[in-house]
């Protein structure tokens, strides 16, 4: 009211000219408060600007840069930039041209590779081939999910940017046999893989062994492939000039994820699968059942998942197994799936009395459950009952189908518990007399491996995988399993020396022993009784450093590889992410390169495989894994300053 009144007592006696003049001058006041306002508020200001702004004043500052990063001595050094630094190097940029190779699992042949790089974009890649058919097919797939992934490495949300050094990016493949398009022990998945340039354009060139050496040097290729956000704010970059020639130590390389303990849905598996092949693991052990749940949907005896599923969304139908395995083949990875028996088996089996076939299974859900089984809830195949093998035939016939695998097959046949026969069976029975209930066991098996060969066409799986137990120690290796068919998964600790014992008898193995490489230890107690089932933690250097066969001098060609195991009691797909990564990756380098480590002298693990690892994890992010973190940041952005 006030201000009103002065101006009318300023207008009266004034014209109309100086109430223009006044009028400026407030507006001159005005803008002096604004500008002033503005500074001292620029946080209020700042969140008052569209996440768009933001990022763009978030790019500029970056442009600006506080730290670049200098090669010296292989190894990549924050500096704070000075004007004489010129431009700013983002830390992947320098990482990648800093001599220090950030491929992961780190190739086993020579590797060259040049310190230059070029800018292209994603709709530039092209593959080239003369490759018909099946395997072309195939290729096709893998070079697809290949520039799949170069787009995710991008950041550039607009598409591409336009900026781009080159006039095309040339991807040639070929392979020397073109008629394997599915994994076999024996296939040879070596590969070689240049980077040159002719006149314009890019030049990669893949020579591989099969199909699936090439997609593993699809998967290198994105290795030499970045995004530098510093450069014409951000494009991607790859290396003009590498040569590399790579094959992996060990034909068999798994990953065995149980989805009995707890559900997990069809599209976190294939984000194993994606880990998987970003890795070059080339096995996915699927442990289906187990004696809490069946979710394997049997189109041959529908009742199993009927009563042994979770929930009725909580299943495997046949489609969606068929679409894991093709999606697993695309990505080098070959899926085998377990139905664990005759231990393991509970829920699920437990419909035969109604249907007149009997007890299928016998101390299911019993208590006090510690005294038949090694966790709740029990649950032992009916090993007397004719039925029993019946519909294990039926399943084994599914399973075939499905996975189309039918060189590896998986018995199960871990920790049986005789206290359950003792007390279940053997007085039931006035035919059978063992006074070693091992041989019922024995027996057991031999049937399930009849049935198995008559599901498989007459012929038993060149490999019959079954976990290392009391089964798979003498005198009862002789008697029951042979060698020529059994491959025995050795998961009981090193020290226990079951694996020398196995190795010594001939028998070809596969590793997973417990204190290395069990991913799901660690995580305390989910029971009041009893302790948790294996502590530690396993910490992917001790993952990374078990090398068992270094102290083996005999019969080494008789390991086929590894397998790093996560069981799932304490985890489902919420956390499956980053139970596995990077952890996983850890064990397949161990199982690709099989790098000499030496604990005896300075560091047992060089800095190299930390920051190596840590760009790799960043990679599993940027396929939208969500990896566990490796240390501080800082530790990332500082080679070498943190051991
Ligand atoms: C495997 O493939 C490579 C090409 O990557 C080839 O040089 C090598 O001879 C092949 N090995 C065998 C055993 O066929
Ligand atoms: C194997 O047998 C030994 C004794 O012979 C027993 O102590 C152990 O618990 C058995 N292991 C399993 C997994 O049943
Ligand atoms: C064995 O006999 C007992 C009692 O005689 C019975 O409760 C149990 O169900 C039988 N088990 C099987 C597997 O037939
Ligand atoms: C079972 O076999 C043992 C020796 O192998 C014998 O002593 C026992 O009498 C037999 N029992 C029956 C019921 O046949």
């Amino acid at each position: 009211m006030p201000i009103t009144n002065m101006i009318k007592q300023i207008i009266r006696p004034l014209g109309l000219r100086k109430v223009l003049y006044f009028l400026l001058l407030m507006c001159g006041v005005l803008i002096f408060y604004l500008m002033r306002y503005q500074l001292t508020s620029s946080s209020k200001h700042q969140a008052r600007l569209s996440a768009k702004q933001q990022e763009t004043i978030a790019k500029s500052s970056q442009l600006e840069g506080v730290w670049t990063w200098k090669c010296h001595n292989e190894k990549c050094e924050r500096h704070a930039r000075t004007k004489q630094d010129g431009p700013s190097v983002s830390l992947t940029t320098c990482n990648m041209l800093c001599g220090s190779m950030q491929l992961w699992p780190s190739p086993t042949g020579p590797v060259t590779l040049g310190s230059r790089a070029l800018i292209f974009t994603v709709d530039q890649i092209h593959l080239e081939t003369v490759l018909v058919g099946a395997i072309k097919e195939l290729l096709d797939n893998a070079f697809i999910n290949f520039v799949d992934n170069v787009a995710k490495t991008s950041r550039n949300k607009n598409g591409d940017s336009k900026y781009s050094d080159i006039n095309k990016f040339r991807v040639f493949i070929n392979v020397i046999d073109s008629d394997t398009t599915k994994l076999y022990i024996g296939t040879n998945e070596s590969y070689s893989l240049t980077i040159s340039t002719i006149e314009t354009d890019l030049v990669v060139s893949i020579r591989a062994g099969t199909f699936f050496g090439a997609r593993h040097a699809l998967e290198t290729l994105s290795q030499l492939i970045w995004w530098d956000e510093l450069t014409h704010g951000g494009v991607l970059k790859v290396l003009k000039l590498a040569s590399i020639s790579d094959s992996p130590a060990f034909p068999y390389r798994g990953i065995m994820v149980d989805t009995a303990r707890n559900f997990i849905p069809i599209e976190s598996i294939k984000r194993v699968l994606t880990g998987m092949a970003a890795n070059k693991l080339n096995a996915f052990h699927w442990h289906i059942t187990d004696s809490q749940s069946f979710p394997f949907m049997s189109t041959r005896v529908p009742k199993m998942s009927r009563f042994g599923a979770y929930g009725r969304d909580m299943v495997y139908h046949p489609e969606d197994i068929k679409d894991i395995v093709e999606y697993a083949r695309v990505r080098g990875i070959r899926v085998v799936i377990e139905i664990d028996t005759p231990a393991h088996a509970g829920n699920g089996w437990n419909w035969g009395p109604t249907e007149g076939l009997g007890e299928l299974a016998v101390c299911v859900n019993e208590q006090p459950w510690s005294a038949y089984c090694g966790e709740p809830p029990c649950g032992q195949l009916n090993p007397i009952n004719p039925n029993t093998y019946n519909v294990l035939e039926k399943l084994y016939t599914d399973i075939l189908e499905l996975s189309e695998e039918t060189e590896i097959f998986h018995l199960g046949g871990d920790e049986v518990n005789l206290e359950c026969w003792s007390r279940e069976v053997k007085w039931n029975d006035s035919k059978l007399n063992y006074t070693d209930l091992h041989d019922l066991w024995g027996v057991f098996t031999l049937k399930a491996l009849e049935r198995l060969k008559k599901a498989n066409g007459n012929k038993l799986p060149k490999y019959v995988i079954m976990w290392s137990s009391n089964l798979s120690k003498k005198p009862y290796t002789t008697k029951y399993l042979n060698k020529n068919n059994i491959v025995i998964q050795a998961w009981g600790p090193f020290q226990w020396g079951q694996t020398l014992e196995l190795l010594q008898e001939g028998y070809r193995l596969i590793i997973s022993h417990v204190d290395a490489w069990y991913l799901d230890c660690g995580f305390g107690r989910w029971r009041e009784t009893g302790e948790a089932a294996c502590d530690p933690y396993r910490t992917w250097q001790s993952i990374y450093m078990h090398r068992p066969w270094d102290s083996i001098s005999f019969n080494k060609g008789k390991i086929l590889g590894g397998e790093a195991c996560l069981w799932s009691e304490q985890v489902d797909a919420d956390s499956l992410d980053s139970r596995l990564w990077p952890r996983a990756a850890a064990f397949a380098e161990r199982i690709w390169s099989d790098p000499i480590v030496n604990p005896f002298s300075g560091f047992a693990i060089d800095e190299s495989v930390y920051t190596r690892l840590s760009t790799q994890r960043d990679r599993l992010m940027e396929r939208g894994l969500i990896a566990e973190a490796l240390w501080p940041q800082w530790c990332t952005q500082n080679p070498g300053m943190c051991l």
